[in-house]
């Protein structure tokens, strides 16, 4: 087995939630994608961080937008999830959007929105890594989509 697909095994065994990250560029360019690099940083301030391939074609966007939404989807979105993770669909086609801080747009029915202003970009090898601020969220009691070793999935039970 190459080494490349190995390790990318065994960080599947890393079970996560699912994302979708939104955001419009100032000239109204509109991008979005499934990620799952999302993760809780800091309280106060409220931070968050997620990470973005260097190679996908929504980076220009989000590297120009002041500000993306991330929505943490439901169990119920996992069309929504496929949708957002296909390069070159029109992603937006035929959903029904409202507009968020900076002109992100927002998707209904996720599990919670976190509406953030971007702070600051990291190096992280093939990826870059967004430091943003959450300046608005919501969320509701949904249960969450789940990826595990390359598959969706959802939570069954509860251990404790
Ligand atoms: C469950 C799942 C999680 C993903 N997580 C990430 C991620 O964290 N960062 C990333 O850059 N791409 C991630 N991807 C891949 C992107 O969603 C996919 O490449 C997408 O087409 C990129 O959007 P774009 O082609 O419009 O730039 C993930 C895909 C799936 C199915």
């Amino acid at each position: 087995m190459g080494q490349d697909r190995d390790f990318r095994l065994a960080l599947g065994s890393f079970a996560t939630g699912v994302t979708v990250v939104t955001a419009r560029a100032p000239d109204g360019r509109l991008a979005g994608l499934t990620a799952n690099s999302f993760a809780s940083v800091s309280l106060d301030p409220p931070l968050v961080l997620w990470s973005l391939s260097r190679h996908a074609p929504s980076c220009a966007v989000l590297l120009e937008a002041s500000h993306f939404a991330i929505h943490v989807l439901a169990e119920d979105q996992h069309a929504l999830s496929v949708r957002f993770a296909t390069s070159g669909a029109d992603k937006y086609a035929g959903l029904d959007v409202a507009e968020g801080l900076g002109g992100a747009p927002l998707l209904s029915g996720a599990a919670a929105l976190f509406e953030c202003r971007r702070r600051e970009t990291y190096d992280g090898g093939d990826h870059l890594i967004f430091l943003a601020e959450v300046e608005r969220y919501t969320h509701a009691e949904r249960a969450p989509l789940l990826f595990h070793r390359g598959r969706y999935a959802a939570l069954q039970a509860r251990v404790a």
